[in-house]
């Protein structure tokens, strides 16, 4: 079986003169949870975005399940899914409505049993006939979520999932993330900036700032790299030493954060 489940090599995404993502390169691995961290702007979407070919790369490759994004598009987005706090599914559509016509489109089997499943999975099952519109933001991620499981997903995708949830609620979702991973094995690749996200659901972290990979790693490995013992601290750290000169323009190295102490 094939076992690099993402592939991405020297990406590169300009909009006219400013370089969003600079030179990102990284993996991931069947059944891994890899954790896409780093400040505002780093280009963390950006990166997600050409992954899933909704914008095309300047430079650089993206390799799912071991073919080209851009010539294999249609049958890897039928493995693949996608979920972010910060898209809202058809306001006018009641959200069992908008869940069925998804699992139409996927050609989910029994969509009826999947999607009560998924709406008691993410406790939403009591508005499963609110126009999705009404939703709180925290219930419009959750639906979400249950959108990007309905077709199973070999390599689910997630921009900021627990973004717009309550603590409890944001525990119960990790919880259903790594059971996902765990049972059906389901590899994720997440961006986050909730620390807790972190150490509690990634294997391996991509640490991105001003359009580059600058750290990756096991949080173990990074704390320890950082001789500290709070990922929050090294974030810090490292978001405060890749300061930035105008849009982008990075004024410490990454060779730089070595040297630096979090206080
Ligand atoms: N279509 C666009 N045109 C011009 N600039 C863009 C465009 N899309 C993104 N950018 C810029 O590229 C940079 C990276 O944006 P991106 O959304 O990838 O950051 P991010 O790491 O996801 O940040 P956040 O943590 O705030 O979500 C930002 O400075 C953003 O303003
Ligand atoms: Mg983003």
């Amino acid at each position: 079986m094939f076992n690099r489940i993402v592939e991405v090599t020297g990406l590169q995404k300009h909009f006219g003169k400013y370089e969003a993502v600079k030179n990102v390169s990284f993996h991931a691995d069947r059944g891994e949870i890899v954790g896409l961290l780093g400040i505002n702007g780093a280009g963390k979407t950006t990166t997600i975005h050409m992954l899933l070919g909704l914008t095309k790369p300047t430079a650089g490759t993206v390799r799912v399940f071991g073919r080209d994004i851009e010539t294999s598009r249609t049958e890897i987005l039928s493995r693949v899914n996608f979920a972010s706090s910060y898209i809202a599914l058809p306001y006018n559509l009641k959200v069992i409505e908008n869940l069925l016509v998804f699992a139409h489109i996927y050609g989910v089997k029994n969509p009826k049993n999947k999607i009560e499943k998924l709406l008691e999975d993410f406790e939403i099952h009591h508005l499963r006939n609110a126009t999705s519109g009404r939703l709180s933001s925290g219930e419009q991620t959750r639906l979400n979520l249950c959108k990007a499981l309905l077709n199973d997903p070999e390599l689910l995708v997630l921009d900021e999932p627990t973004a717009s949830l309550d603590p409890d609620l944001a525990d119960k979702v990790r919880k259903v993330l790594q059971r996902v991973n765990r049972e059906e094995g389901c590899t994720l690749l997440t961006t986050s900036h909730n620390m807790l996200d972190v150490t509690e659901l990634c294997d391996r972290i991509v640490f991105m700032s001003a359009g580059e990979v600058v750290e990756e790693g096991t949080s173990d490995q990074i704390l320890r790299k950082y001789n500290s013992d709070s990922l929050e601290d090294v974030f810090i750290s490292i978001a405060r030493n890749h300061s930035v000169d105008g849009r982008g323009d990075k004024v410490a190295s990454s060779a730089d954060l070595k040297k630096v102490k979090v206080s």
